[in-house]
């Protein structure tokens, strides 16, 4: 029997979770409405609220401005039928950084957005991959049904075939576009009938004990409603049945059609995704122990550092999953990577640029800190307990570089410094080429090209150092390296370049894929990773 503490209700109630998409499948849209449901927008302010999302979002951070994008990514908190709901806001441009993969290790499930016209896209694919790794389950919401895509049955090959998933749709479609009825609700045996409204309130569903009702084929057109009952005994007769427990281990995809922007299939989501959804897990310290979430100590891990939340005060702010127990404002805990006792005083939540207070927080919560820089950095973890420390968020290979250079020499303390601490709060990766002629270029690496810009306005307007960039398009890959001196020495190669990370582990960068996956069979004595070897 597991022992309950005072903490298990308070953790079975918890769903931490993030949205995963390609740009322009509806994220925005989805998340608003989530929160018109969870009641946190009122439905008269919904457009208005998606309109300033983005600007309010933005306006911390010039570059963010200029940009028309928001860098930083922050926790949407609502209560839904007794859910305490931790919605992780990944930023919504179409460039990758680092901040997004780390945003999906704090989260214990991942809702994959598709666009129906447009099917699974690039991005989609890249974050699937880093769930697919952690065995995060994962629900696939298929937006936009109220216009004309592909046919819901081409959607699920695809998805099956990309993602080599068995899917199980929770919910089937008939028609799409301006012929949409509705869906129909398979494990309630319910249909929804769909009714067109302008980014409009919800009509309650019209619910139906036979789909062979004869007052249906007054409501739906003859041809939609064969081809829907087709559909449906092909996927009763071929399809996989639910598997919950599959779902749970990351290798069944439940799929969901609506339509975001007319709140169609959002509460019935809703009702179906919470209690699916996996509440907050054990989790696994270095010395492959885990720690459960209701465990009487609190602990948690920071996960990702925002410097420059607030112009005025130049201040920094870690972000915190809270992995077991209760944080309360004011505790002293344990900072285990440097042994220092520290009080967590200034704790918030952050929306856009509003900052609210927290009191306290329970296991999958998410808090954040405002603290003097290098206090904290990625991946460390605080306990008021054991002296444990949860397992490294890992760097991700990066796939472009570039050169960066000090265009005056007399900054050159503040230009090392500001490196440093950029890289401490993972905004950017630093290497070391082996054979460098040019030895006054630093080397930066990254996951998108944002970063590079993100750290060379950081190193202007923080640090008073103007840079100059140069990208390295040819580098597209990188891999870290073990295995024997003499096999490792010896990689070279007109399309592979021996480097070093920031804490001097051996990787190689290659040009083009090409290059990476002949030089990987060419050296069948060196084994490459996608994360570093201690
Ligand atoms: P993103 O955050 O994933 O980038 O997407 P976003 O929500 O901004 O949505 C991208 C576009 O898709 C928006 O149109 C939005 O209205 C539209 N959209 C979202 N969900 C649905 C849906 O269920 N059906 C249809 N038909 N469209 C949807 P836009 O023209 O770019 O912006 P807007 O003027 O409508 O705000």
């Amino acid at each position: 029997m597991p022992t309950m503490t005072p903490y298990t209700d308070e953790v079975a109630k918890r769903r931490t979770f993030a949205i995963i998409s390609h740009p322009d499948s509806g994220k925005t849209t989805l998340t608003e409405k989530l929160l018109l449901y969870g009641g946190v927008v009122n439905l008269a302010g919904a457009v208005a609220a998606k309109k300033n999302q983005r600007s309010t979002a933005s306006d911390w951070m010039e570059l963010e401005r200029q940009r028309g994008i928001s860098v930083s990514s922050t926790v949407l908190n609502f209560d839904y039928n007794g859910y305490k709901v931790n919605l992780l806001d990944t930023p919504g441009h179409k460039d990758f950084s680092e901040d997004t993969y780390r945003t999906l290790m704090a989260a214990d499930s991942v809702i994959m957005l598709i666009d129906n016209a447009k099917g699974v896209e690039t991005q989609t694919r890249k974050l699937f991959e880093v769930c697919r790794r952690r065995g995060i389950p994962l629900v696939t919401f298929i937006n936009k049904m109220d216009r004309f895509g592909k046919e819901p049955l081409e959607l699920i090959d695809e998805l099956e075939e990309i993602f080599g998933l068995p899917t199980y749709p929770c919910n089937w479609p008939i028609g799409s576009g301006s012929n949409f009825q509705g869906v129909y609700d398979r494990q309630e045996k319910e249909l929804h009938l769909f009714q067109r409204t302008e980014h409009g309130s919800y009509k309650a569903p019209l619910k139906v004990t036979d789909i062979h009702d004869e007052s249906l084929k007054e409501i739906i057109p003859p041809n939609e409603y064969t081809q829907f009952l087709e559909e449906l005994e092909i996927l009763d007769g071929a399809g996989h049945a639910y598997d919950y427990d599959a779902y749970l281990a990351g290798t069944q995809n439940p799929v969901f059609f609506g339509s975001a922007v007319t709140n169609f299939g959002i509460s019935q989501f809703l009702h179906h995704f919470l209690p699916m959804a996996p509440a907050p897990g054990p989790r696994e310290t270095q010395a492959n122990e885990w720690i459960a979430p209701d465990d009487k100590h609190f602990t948690g891990y920071i996960f990702k550092i925002q410097a420059n939340m607030d112009p005025k005060h130049r201040d920094c702010v870690a972000f915190l999953r809270v992995c077991s127990g209760r944080f309360t404002r004011d505790m002293s805990v344990k900072h285990v990577r440097t042994g220092k006792t520290v009080r967590l005083t200034h704790s918030y939540k952050i929306v856009g640029q509003d900052r609210e207070t927290v009191d306290d927080g329970y296991a999958g919560d998410i808090v954040g800190f405002s603290s003097n820089r290098g206090l904290f950095a990625i991946g460390d973890t605080v306990s008021d307990g054991p002296n444990a420390e949860y397992v490294a968020i890992p760097p991700f290979p990066p796939e472009v570089f570039a050169t960066l250079r000090n265009k005056d020499t007399s900054k050159y303390k503040q230009y090392t410094k500001g490196l440093e601490q950029l890289s401490l709060e993972g905004a950017i990766q630093i290497i070391t080429l082996k054979d460098s002629i040019d030895q006054n270029a630093t080397v930066l690496a990254a996951v998108g090209q944002l970063q590079f810009e993100v750290a060379q306005y950081r190193l202007e307007s923080e640090y008073g150092v103007a840079t100059v960039m140069e990208q390295m398009p040819e580098l597209t890959h990188a891999r870290w390296v073990s295995g024997e001196s003499e096999d490792v020495q010896a990689l070279r190669g007109m399309n592979v370049q021996s480097a070093k990370d920031s804490q001097g582990r051996l990787m190689a960068l290659f040009k083009g894929e090409w290059a990476m996956e002949y030089t990987i069979k060419q050296h069948p004595k060196i084994a490459f990773h996608t994360a570093p070897i201690n």
